[in-house]
């Protein structure tokens, strides 16, 4: 099929559906201006992953795993969503159920309007008491000095990111389950599927019955797919031009 085909047929199976999940990553942010992790120019090449983004690197030098937190949220706060963000967002006006369920740390979704939206890897906005789990608004901490700290218990604060060596939160990956075996049609954006989440969650909704198309650059490392094909459709291009092609038709 050629490309207008495969927006045109995305576009009728997504007009007869009544739940349709979305899963991104970095790509989706891509045109907004925020760096991928991936690639050419991304975040992996310019920084060293085990120094800012483990939980043995938050261990050993917490200062400096916050210092690139932040680092991302001003980078973040000088993004607004792109033409892909408004196009899922705008799924809601013509889908009964639509989720997202996001890697991405920016919360650019929420900024488009979008109304349910899982951050499977956590938010910049927040950083979480790793003991008791409490949540405290990053606008509210002394920023200051690194790590922040609890203002009422004095207690150290990390990010709440979910970093390498860590395990998914279980009630948020049971959410996610439960939300991607309930789709009808599965859209797994913009992400490369080195962290194979997305795509395992693909699988779960396929197997419980859902279509899955996939908007990418570029086609995700074949491993990931287990040697045979997860997407009944593959749209190659940018999510900011192909998405909005793609609601348009609905
Ligand atoms: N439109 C569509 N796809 C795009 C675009 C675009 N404009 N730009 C880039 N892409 C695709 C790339 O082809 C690639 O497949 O987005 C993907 C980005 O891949 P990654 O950088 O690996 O990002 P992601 O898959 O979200 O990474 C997963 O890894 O480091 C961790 O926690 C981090 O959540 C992140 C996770």
């Amino acid at each position: 099929m050629e490309h207008d085909g495969m927006i045109q047929a995305a576009g009728e199976r997504i007009r007869g559906a009544a739940n349709v999940v979305v899963v991104t990553g970095a790509g989706v942010s891509a045109e907004s201006g925020i760096d991928t992790y991936r690639g050419a120019g991304g975040l992996w090449e310019k920084h060293d992953v085990n120094e800012v983004a483990t939980a043995s690197a938050l261990r050993r030098d917490p200062a400096k795993v916050w210092r690139f937190l932040l680092l991302l949220r001003e980078h973040i706060a000088a993004a607004s969503p792109n033409a892909a963000h408004r196009a899922i967002a705008a799924l809601e006006d013509r889908v009964a159920t639509v989720r997202v369920i996001t890697q991405n740390i920016d919360g650019l979704h929420q900024a488009a309007g979008s109304r349910t939206v899982l951050e499977i890897h956590g938010n910049v906005r927040e950083a979480r008491d790793p003991e008791t789990g409490a949540i405290h608004a990053l606008g509210e901490l002394d920023l200051e000095r690194l790590p922040p700290l609890c203002p009422r218990t004095g207690r150290v604060l990390r990010p709440n990111v979910l970093y390498f060596e860590e395990a998914y939160d279980p009630e948020i990956m049971g959410l996610a389950s439960r939300w991607v075996r309930q789709a009808e049609v599965i859209l797994i954006v913009g992400t490369s599927g080195m962290v194979p989440t997305p795509y395992f969650l693909a699988w779960e909704g396929k197997s419980a019955g859902a279509f899955v198309i996939d908007v990418n650059l570029d086609r995700s490392a074949p491993m990931f797919t287990f040697g045979t094909e997860l997407a009944d459709l593959f749209l190659q291009g940018k999510a900011g031009v192909v998405l909005p092609q793609v609601v348009a038709l609905i």
